[in-house]
């Protein structure tokens, strides 16, 4: 898939970009310091399925609790795991529902948190695939 460049100077913390690459729906989000905060509660770990993204391929650069280059931007392949429909964005955290932000998918009810790593009793299995990409710069980022 030829690669696609997403300005990142307009997006502001708690926003995110949905952009096309190859076909597919890709996320860009940016997240904000409480939101990385959640990212590294360990009570979180405990209610996600595969905290450590093991069972999916990812790049390298993103085996990290962030799961990707930079903390604040994530990256994310916009496609449930389960039957492939597209999550949506849902940042704010729901803490009486157990939910810490990130993603619902409207089809059977998965839900991700905002490195995309689907919480336990999801009927998806695997956290949402981190595409290629890499940083031109601290404002652009290349897909692909
Ligand atoms: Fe997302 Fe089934 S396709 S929960």
């Amino acid at each position: 898939a030829a690669p696609v460049d997403v300005d990142l100077s307009t997006l502001r913390p708690g926003q995110q970009v949905v952009v096309v690459w190859g076909g597919k729906p890709v996320f860009v989000v940016r997240r904000g310091g409480e939101a990385l905060q959640r990212l590294q509660d360990p009570a979180l770990d405990r209610r996600l399925r595969d905290p450590g993204s093991h069972e999916k391929q990812q790049p390298r650069y993103a085996d990290n609790w962030h799961r990707s280059i930079v903390p604040e931007y994530g990256v994310l392949v916009g496609i449930c795991t389960h039957l492939g429909c597209v999550p949506k964005f849902r940042p704010v955290p729901d803490p009486g529902a157990g939910f810490p932000g990130g993603y619902a998918c409207p089809c059977h009810g998965s839900r991700f948190d905002l490195a995309g790593r689907v919480l336990s009793g999801s009927p998806a299995l695997y956290n949402l695939p981190v595409p290629p990409y890499s940083m031109l710069n601290a404002t652009r980022l290349r897909i692909g």
